[in-house]
């Protein structure tokens, strides 16, 4: 008799480097006689990947906990032993303090460790009933002793390439909770493409805190550049796109703009973040660039990729932002035209140099200028959008719509596209004719072609 698979359900808050962790962390527990499930119901192991970036991400996590405490008690009182674990940055950051707070967790992880899974869960799970908390940064890089990949993560997927970072912007938690900047060899990041490409991936999504900071062993013992590993990636048959998030502005050399102009299958559209747009505040967010450098960035861009979609984060209230720094930030917003942009208020995390600095804005003035930048950023991301009424793009589709019939996919410059459309065309590359726009997707029909 086949033994029942124990469930296990992950849920993940955060960055795309954490929604490829947690891909990361089933293909580790797969192979411990767990099955993926999509609702904690009943599940004998719920794993909460976090994130820490902002303060109402990290609340989330500490009130899901808590909707977890009564499935656990109801299952242990059938009997059932149920592990609650917590991975990410929350962990990384809070380690201790979440099993102080949450009892019932068993379980603390960060997310460089995942690899040693097989030895914390026999430890959470043996009759002793310890409750473990691993939040090193080890020696060995987890990348080495991950498994292959259990099942194909469709015709998109991600693939880390660099992990953490060195920058230290004043703001952000990320240094710390990911720990200093590691680029994994290109040979490993081939292999895994390959995989994905055969596995039935057409694009590929490489992922890094500080991606265009690669610098990597090539096979031919020569440092590579991430422009480097995208000519290489370029050259795999059956991979249609490439695409990488996030970029630092420092780190935007001319090989990866050029990359841009040279690549086909390099796809038109780059996540550059600018924060702000005034210096004195960029200064003080220690981005170590001007909003002149970023400017010029954006036009070499726009030369060798006329059509290159352009996306931003922003921070509004930054401490010490005045109503002159704000309209700077206004300023570039307007003269950039992203094709999509995020925003947010700034959230004193703690750690941080930002949070101690004096002079911190009032929450009410960060609330109209958020207002203020996100009524701009939709107008602007309408218009963009409507311009392709008419256009004709290759949309590969890679996610399902919540109706009967209805596809999903991207466009080259990163939209959503919807349409009605046979399931058979899930994980095809197929043209839409752009029949409707809203600041956040595309509509159409498919394209008919003979
Ligand atoms: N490595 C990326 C950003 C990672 S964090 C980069 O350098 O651009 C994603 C975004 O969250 C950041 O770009 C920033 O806009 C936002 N963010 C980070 N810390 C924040 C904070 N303390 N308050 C508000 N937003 C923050
Ligand atoms: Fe955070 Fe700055 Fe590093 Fe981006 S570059 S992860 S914002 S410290
Ligand atoms: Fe959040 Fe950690 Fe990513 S703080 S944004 S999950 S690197």
């Amino acid at each position: 008799m086949a033994f029942a698979k124990k469930k296990l359900f992950i849920k993940t808050w955060g960055c795309q480097m954490n929604v490829y962790d947690s891909q990361k962390i089933a293909d580790v527990l797969i192979p411990m006689g767990y099955e993926q499930v999509d609702t904690p119901d009943d599940a004998d192991m719920l794993v909460l990947n976090t994130c820490h970036i902002r303060e109402k991400a990290t609340e989330k996590v500490f009130s899901d906990l808590g909707r977890m405490r009564p499935h656990k008690t109801r299952r242990e009182e059938q009997g059932k032993k149920t592990v609650i674990a917590v991975a990410g940055c929350v962990a990384q950051a809070e380690g201790d303090v979440i099993l102080d707070r949450a009892p019932y967790v068993d379980l603390v992880f960060g997310p460089q460790v995942y690899h040693q899974l097989p030895q914390m869960v026999a430890k959470v799970t043996g009759e002793d009933k310890n409750r473990v908390v691993n939040t090193d940064f080890p020696v060995e890089s987890k990348f080495d002793y991950l498994p292959e990949e259990h099942e194909s993560p469709g015709p998109s997927a991600f693939v880390a390439v660099q992990e953490g970072c060195d920058k230290f912007c004043t703001f952000c938690v990320v240094p710390y909770t990911r720990g200093s900047e590691f680029s994994r060899p290109v040979q490993s990041i081939l292999d895994e493409a390959k995989r994905l490409v055969e596995t039935g991936s057409q694009e590929i999504f490489l992922l890094g805190q500080n991606v265009n900071g690669y610098h990597g062993t090539g096979p031919n013992g020569k440092e590579w550049t991430l422009a480097d590993v995208i000519k290489s990636l370029a050259d795999i048959d059956g991979l249609s796109r490439i695409r990488y998030t996030t970029s630092h502005p420092c780190d935007m050399q001319d090989d990866l703009i050029n990359a841009h102009g040279e690549i086909d299958k390099l796809m038109p559209y780059l996540h550059l973040p600018i924060q702000s747009g005034s210096n004195k505040i960029l200064k003080a967010m220690n981005r170590k660039h001007t909003h002149e450098e970023y400017r010029e960035i954006i036009a070499k861009l726009r030369a060798v990729r006329p059509d290159i979609s352009l996306s931003s984060d922003i921070i509004v209230g930054f401490p010490g932002e005045t109503d002159e720094d704000f309209e700077d930030t206004m300023s570039i917003v307007r003269d950039v035209v992203y094709g999509s942009c995020y925003s947010f208020k700034y959230s004193a995390r703690p750690g941080t140099p930002a949070a101690i600095m004096k002079n911190q804005v009032l929450e009410k003035d960060k609330d109209s200028r958020l207002a203020r930048l996100q009524s701009l950023i939709t107008d602007q991301q309408s218009t963009y959008n409507k311009s392709f009424i008419g256009q004709t793009l290759p949309v590969l589709f890679d996610r399902k719509g919540r109706d009967e019939g209805q596809l999903i996919g991207r466009s080259p410059y990163m939209q959503s596209v919807h349409v009605k459309g046979n399931e058979r065309l899930f994980g095809q590359m197929v043209n839409v004719k752009i029949k409707r726009a809203t600041a956040s997707s595309l509509s159409g029909e498919i394209d008919i072609i003979d």
